[in-house]
């Protein structure tokens, strides 16, 4: 309770004074040099491991025992996600929110006032808006065992994804955008970075490294590459809301009473949200044609292994009948008919995925959806108690198809378990998300993104902590 207290103190400050403090902290970002601050912060923290041990091995026989009792435990999945949000060890503020979440001056700091009326569009200097970002910013994910995590680092994310023929790729709607916001939001500078993205209309972002950039040679050479790599993105968002495409859903909804298979053209044109195409199968695949060429890398002098190339799916909150049925049956499908095409696109990417997999080296993941929270405006902090997203003061409220998400889950997950040669894992994140009503959006309208900085680089770390521990190299700890 006290530390509560503290966070509405916190709030009441920031509504009195964080017009002036906004101004003040633009003018302090501009020179901080945040990504010298990142690196040597993580530099100390791994300069004192790397003491602790080596003043371990200095002794004799019984101690090299009590070295390898003391080895590391590494959360598995399963004790990742078996944890609690606790308060930040240092309080979060706006001159620390940024080296806190590894953010570059270009990150967007993004979550919106509690009592915004519906339909405002508040500028970028709304106090209130600057209070929920330090209110839902201070709290940080640890698991209950003690176990250790991965930390992520665009350093380390950068090597991994270099070794993977295809990278590190996302697939889905706004919410694995937000994920992908994490990635960029602490890899690309101002001006002329390390790091380039690349987007387009038709929503196809990618990130390459800047071969033109000094750091670029000292990238490739810990990553153990060539630089004919950096021809190739590291990191892929392919934004898609069904992750088929329409000759797929057609077929998974015909028979359907109501349902007529899209003949008029360019499906947008009846809905802004269904796309005709799905392009991850075939960006994936011309990425996955090309070969790795490895050289030792600068530390040891070894030729590191290639890695998996990476790939997340996730979809949900997009399988509405004014989506994906013709307007004038719209209000007659029922949520089984949706499901039905749920079921059938996620066989299908299940299906692809395996058979990409049986020629190349891959981790891929189906994402389980983030919980979205009926009626979140009541909700002030994290819940940690919490597994349903039900609103607490009315269990029945109902919004949008928020409750098919965990039944969505179910279905991949039950899918997954009993077929274990499908070539894909089940992520699931909803311990993190579902104990988090408090940090949402924008509350007055979206009870279903979360604030960023905050709950997405909390998915982003699960992510990485998770693909290390399937890597192949064990140089992911380590910073230049
Ligand atoms: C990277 O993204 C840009 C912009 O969408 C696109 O033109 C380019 O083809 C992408 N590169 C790859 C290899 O996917
Ligand atoms: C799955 O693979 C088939 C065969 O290559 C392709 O025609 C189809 O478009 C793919 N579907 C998806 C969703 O990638
Ligand atoms: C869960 O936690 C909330 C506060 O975070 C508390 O009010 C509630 O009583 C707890 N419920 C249970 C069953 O422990």
């Amino acid at each position: 309770m006290f530390r509560y207290s503290r966070a509405r103190t916190r709030a009441f400050y920031w509504r009195m004074g964080a017009l002036v403090m906004f101004t003040l902290s633009l003018a302090h970002l501009g020179w901080m040099h945040q990504d010298k601050i990142d690196l040597d912060n993580a530099l100390l923290g791994w300069q004192a491991q790397r003491m602790r041990l080596s003043s371990w091995s200095t002794s004799g026989g019984e101690e090299q025992v009590a070295l390898e009792s003391k080895k590391v435990h590494w959360c598995s999945p399963t004790e990742y996600l078996d944890g609690e949000w606790l308060l930040r060890e240092e309080e979060v503020t706006l001159e620390n929110i940024r080296a806190t979440y590894k953010y570059t001056e270009l990150g967007l700091l993004k979550c919106r006032a509690a009592d915004e009326p519906r339909g405002v569009e508040p500028g970028p200097d709304d106090p209130a808006a600057w209070a929920r970002i330090l209110e839902t910013a201070q709290y940080i994910w640890v698991p209950k065992s003690g176990c250790k995590q991965h930390s992520w680092s665009k350093w380390n994310f950068a090597k991994y994804c270099l070794r993977s023929k295809g990278g590190c790729s996302l697939v889905g709607d706004s919410l694995a955008d937000q994920i992908y916001t994490a990635i960029w939001a602490s890899m690309i500078t101002k001006g002329d970075g390390l790091f380039k993205l690349h987007g387009s209309p038709e929503r196809i972002f990618n990130i390459t490294v800047n071969a033109n950039h000094p750091g670029a040679q000292m990238l490739a050479e810990a990553a153990g590459v060539t630089v004919e790599r950096f021809n190739r993105p590291i990191f892929n968002f392919w934004r898609e809301h069904h992750l088929v495409n329409r000759e797929d859903l057609d077929a998974a909804f015909v028979g359907f009473e109501g349902y007529e298979k899209w003949v008029g053209g360019p499906s947008q044109a009846e809905s802004g949200w269904i796309w005709d195409r799905s392009s991850w199968h075939d960006l994936w695949n011309s990425l996955l044609a090309h070969a790795v060429e490895f050289v030792p890398r600068s530390r040891d002098g070894l030729v590191p292994a290639e890695e998996n190339s990476v790939i997340s799916f996730s979809s949900g909150p997009h399988w509405t009948p004014v989506e994906l049925w013709p307007q004038k049956s719209a209000g007659k499908v029922t949520s089984e008919q949706i499901f039905h095409g749920y079921t059938a696109a996620a066989d299908r990417v299940i299906q692809n995925v395996t058979a990409v997999a049986q020629e190349h080296k891959v981790l891929a993941w189906w994402r389980g959806s983030t919980a979205a929270h009926p009626q979140c405006p009541q909700y002030t902090e994290p819940e940690n108690n919490r597994t349903t997203h039900h609103s607490t003061r009315n269990p029945e409220a109902k919004e949008f198809n928020w409750d098919y998400f965990p039944i969505y889950d179910h279905y991949v997950e039950d899918k997954l378990v009993q077929e274990p040669n499908a070539a894909m894992q089940f992520m699931d994140l909803w311990p993190l998300t579902v104990t988090r009503p408090d940090a949402h959006l924008k509350v007055s309208t979206d009870c279903m993104h979360y604030c960023s900085p905050g709950v997405p680089n909390e998915m982003l770390e699960f992510m990485w902590h998770w693909m290390v521990l399937e890597a192949e190299n064990d140089d992911y700890d380590e910073f230049p």
